[in-house]
């Protein structure tokens, strides 16, 4: 039986890096959902219509260069409001989250909308200012010129949009477990995370 630990959160709560520990902690497959709106949302800067785009995504579309950049950032943002992208994209997340032994998934609307029965749901945070600093210097060491007052702006907007929109908005499931990340390290949050999927193991 497939078991499936859905994260969700804000943007640089830590829900990737965790994510991706937990996967390999267990030796479940692990999907980053938001690089699937990143590719979308990258697809209309090229000039496409966001819809045909989500249904048509291939593989190569996630190995894109430039799908970590605030310009595809924003985009993903704007893609992900349009419910046609959403049912585009859905069908393949939750045959991912059902192959194999388990898998991980960490996105914005995994435990409410793509897999509610999961077995496992983490909602992680951490105030604005935190996660800000984690991609700003995240970005500045992928080589963009930006500043940290500009990161934070574009984070605040970014969550305010994807809280906000009607189609599967930012929020965590009522069973969820919380895990603000603020004031742990990288170590701290994962042993946070892989407690309660062990729990849940039993
Ligand atoms: O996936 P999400 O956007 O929520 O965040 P992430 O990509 O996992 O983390 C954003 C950045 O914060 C990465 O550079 C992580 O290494 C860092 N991070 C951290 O400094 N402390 C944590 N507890 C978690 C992540
Ligand atoms: O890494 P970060 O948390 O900054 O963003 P991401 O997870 O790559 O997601 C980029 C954008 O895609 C988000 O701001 C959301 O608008 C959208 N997204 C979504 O709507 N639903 C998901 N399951 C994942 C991402």
């Amino acid at each position: 039986m497939a078991f499936t630990v859905a994260i969700d959160g804000p943007a640089a709560a830590g829900k990737g890096t965790i994510a991706r520990s937990v996967a390999a902690h267990f030796g479940f497959s692990h999907l980053d959902t938001g690089l699937l709106y990143r590719a979308t949302g990258a697809r209309m800067l090229d000039g496409e219509d966001p819809a045909p785009a989500a249904w048509a995504l291939v593989p190569e579309d996630l190995e894109r260069d430039g799908l970590r950049s605030a310009a595809v950032a924003e985009a993903a943002s704007v893609v992900a409001a349009m419910p046609e992208v959403r049912a585009g994209l859905l069908a393949f997340q939750r045959r991912f989250a059902r192959l194999g032994d388990g898998a991980v998934l960490d996105g914005r609307d995994i435990g409410t909308v793509i897999c509610p029965e999961a077995e496992v749901k983490l909602f992680v945070t951490a105030t604005p200012e935190t996660r800000a600093a984690r991609r700003f210097a995240e970005l500045r060491a992928a080589g963009a010129e930006t500043t940290l007052a500009e990161v934070l702006a574009d984070v605040q907007a970014r969550d305010a949009r994807d809280a906000g929109r009607d189609a599967a908005p930012l929020m965590a499931a009522p069973d969820a477990v919380h895990i603000d990340t603020t004031a742990l390290g990288i170590d701290e949050a994962v042993a946070a995370a892989v407690a309660v999927v062990e729990r849940a193991r039993g």
